[in-house]
């Protein structure tokens, strides 16, 4: 029988799991569930006679890839697959997939209520700030920038866009500014939220250099990837510019200092959950399951990211 392996240290609400069986069950797969697993070799033990991989920020390296000697499929039941070893995978001709803009409306929720959180200091009782009349940046344009642009405007906020990958016309007509330089983004906008995935070319990519360009009452909004923050930038960003304020669903390796040293001026989530939603755990995680038996059944490769 075609087994399929969730394996979610971060485990899905159970509604989403319910789902995932009932599809499974449906085409006749069987499904093994492998969740808030302790270390790594469990995943690697767990994969050895699995068909096909549910996977969240799970990580699938080599060493996973090899030990699934059935493996034909890998879907991450979100966005970034950054967790993912492609290269290994390809070599062992199994297929990877994400599930793009299922989880994306939980992102861009925790991100504007994490700007609302800070300004009102935490809802500590001390006066605080408001996001209206204030200028709004979004570093990408897809899934998760779309929607925090339509909260934003909601919220009245002045909106702006860059993304090279996104037609002007596309921007525009959600009735966003849009900056084809990044710089001038970063010189108009007082608050930014960076939707960036972590690649070669974006990693370290949101520098001092790029963050200093930033007008007084600077925060910055990641719920992307702490990779994508060049960390001495931001330490920099911190020390010289006293208005510079960090939100992050992705907390800094240099976490320890920014808490010792500016108090009140971050925020982060103990652990990453964006996406941690009823919500969005039943959208990704049934289509990830949807698109395991269109893939096995039909030979669908849609969202093929390898
Ligand atoms: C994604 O890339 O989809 C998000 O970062 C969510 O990750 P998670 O499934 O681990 O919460």
């Amino acid at each position: 029988m075609t087994k399929i392996l969730l394996a979610t240290e971060k485990p899905f609400a159970p509604a989403a799991v319910k789902g995932i069986q009932t599809i499974c069950n449906e085409a006749g797969f069987e499904l093994v569930l492998l969740e808030k697993y302790a270390d790594q070799s469990d995943l690697v033990k767990a994969v050895s006679d699995a068909d096909a991989l549910i996977i969240r920020s799970d990580i699938v390296d080599k060493k996973v890839i090899d030990a699934g000697s059935k493996l034909k499929i890998v879907v991450r039941a979100g966005a970034g697959y950054d967790n993912v070893d492609l290269a290994a995978a390809s070599a062992k001709g199994v297929v990877v997939m994400n599930t793009p803009g299922q989880n994306s409306n939980a992102v861009a929720e925790l991100g504007i209520g994490m700007m609302i959180y800070l300004n009102r200091k935490g809802y500590n009782g001390a006066a605080g700030t408001e996001l209206r009349g204030k200028s709004f940046g979004l570093h990408a344009y897809g899934n998760i920038g779309k929607i925090m642009g339509h909260i934003g405007k909601g919220l009245g906020m002045d909106i702006y866009a860059h993304d090279p990958f996104v037609d002007r016309i596309i921007i525009e007509n959600d009735g966003v500014r849009c900056q084809e330089d990044v710089t001038e983004l970063y010189k108009k906008c007082q608050y930014v939220a960076v939707n960036l995935p972590a690649t070669d070319k974006t990693k370290g990519f949101i520098n001092f250099d790029l963050l200093s360009l930033m007008p007084k009452g600077a925060t910055l909004v990641n719920t992307a990837r702490k990779e994508i923050i060049d960390e001495a930038g931001l330490l920099k960003m911190f020390e010289e510019r006293p208005d510079f304020r960090y939100i992050t669903d992705v907390a800094p390796d240099c976490k320890d200092t920014i808490a010792e040293k500016y108090e009140g001026r971050y925020f982060w989530t103990p652990k990453k959950m964006g996406a941690q939603t009823a919500e969005a755990n039943i959208n990704a995680g049934l289509a990830a399951a949807r698109q395991i038996v269109g893939f096995i059944k039909d030979g669908d490769s849609t969202f093929k990211v390898n």
